[in-house]
C-alpha cells in the first residue's frame, strides 16, 4: 500500500467515525438550519460570477468532475451562472491536464468538452455576463423549462455526442419536477458517473424557512430521489460524500450511477 492508499484508508475510517457522531450530526443540521435565514449560500463567487452553492458542496464537485474526467456536464438551473462558470473552469483544467499528459498543444477555443445549462429564466444580464466571461466557449445554454419536452429533446442530442456524462439538478425544487428531470436527465448519466441533485435538504429544514417557496418538508428533491431509486436501481446513494461533508445542500443527492 502506497504513503497516499495509507492515507486514504485512515480517512474513511475517520469518516466513518464523524458519520456516527450524533451530537456533531445535530449541530451540522443545526448550523445549517441557521445558515438559511441568513440566505449564506448566495453570498459566495466563483471567477467572479455568484454561485448559489454551499462551499462545501462545491470542493466536492471539483472532487467528482476530477475523478470522472466527464466531456459533458449538464446543469439544470442556471441563475447567475456561478455553477456553469465552475464546470467550465474544471473542464478547462482538464483539457490542460490531459494537453500535457499527451504532450499536445492546447487550444481553449476548441475543446470537445462543455457545460450544457438549462434554466427557464436567464435573465439579460445573468446571460451578457456569462457570454462576457472567458469560460464562455465551454458553455451552451438552453432557455425553457428542464421537463417540457423539446428541452429534454434538445439535451438528449447534445448528450448523444458525449461519453462521459456528469448531471447536475438545481431548477424547481418541488418533488414532481425534480422526479420528472430525473426521468429525462439521470439516465443520460454514465455509468461511474453521478448525477448531483441539489437542495434534498429541503425535507430536513423545518417548512417556516420556506414561507414563500412552493416546496418544503415531504415535497422537495430528497422526496423525489427516494421516488425514483424506488424502479432505478441503476442508481446508488454515495452516502460517503454527506459523511465527509457534514455540511451539505444535498445529502442522499450524491447519486452514483452503477449499472
Ligand atoms: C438555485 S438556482 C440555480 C443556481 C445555480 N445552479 C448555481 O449554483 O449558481 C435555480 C434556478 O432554476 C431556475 N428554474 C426554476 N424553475 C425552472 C424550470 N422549470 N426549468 C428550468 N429552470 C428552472 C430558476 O430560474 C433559477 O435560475
Amino acid at each position: 500500500m502506497s504513503e497516499y492508499e495509507k492515507f486514504k484508508a485512515e480517512c474513511v475510517t475517520e469518516i466513518d467515525a464523524q458519520a456516527q457522531d450524533r451530537e456533531l450530526g445535530n449541530l451540522s443540521g443545526q448550523w445549517i438550519n441557521r445558515t438559511t435565514t441568513h440566505k449564506y449560500s448566495y453570498h459566495f463567487e466563483w471567477l467572479n460570477r455568484p454561485i448559489i452553492q454551499y462551499p462545501q458542496d462545491i470542493v466536492v464537485m471539483q472532487e467528482l468532475i476530477w475523478n470522472i474526467r466527464p466531456d459533458l456536464i449538464i446543469e439544470t438551473g442556471i441563475a447567475h451562472g456561478g455553477s456553469l462558470i465552475f464546470s467550465a473552469s474544471m473542464l478547462a483544467l482538464l483539457d490542460m491536464v490531459e494537453a500535457i499528459e499527451n504532450g499536445s498543444t492546447l487550444d481553449p477555443k476548441h475543446s470537445s468538452r462543455k457545460v450544457l445549462g438549462i434554466d427557464i429564466d436567464i435573465r439579460a444580464h445573468n446571460r451578457a455576463a456569462i457570454e462576457a466571461h472567458p469560460m464562455v466557449s465551454r458553455i451552451q445554454m438552453i432557455q425553457g423549462s428542464s421537463i417540457a419536452p423539446e428541452i429534454v429533446a434538445q439535451v438528449s442530442e447534445v448528450a448523444s455526442n458525449h461519453e462521459r456524462i456528469l448531471v447536475c439538478l438545481d431548477s424547481s425544487h418541488t418533488h414532481d419536477h425534480v422526479l420528472a428531470e430525473l426521468e429525462a436527465y439521470a439516465p443520460l448519466t454514465s455509468v461511474g458517473s453521478y448525477c448531483v441533485v441539489f437542495d434534498t435538504v429541503v425535507e430536513d429544514i423545518p417548512a417556516e424557512m420556506f414561507p414563500d417557496r412552493p416546496w418544503g418538508p415531504g415535497n422537495n428533491p430528497k422526496t423525489a430521489v427516494h421516488a425514483y431509486l424506488k424502479d432505478h436501481p441503476g442508481f446508488v446513494i454515495d452516502r460517503s460524500i454527506q459523511h465527509k461533508l457534514l455540511i451539505t445542500v444535498a445529502p442522499d443527492g450524491y447519486l452514483k450511477r452503477v449499472k
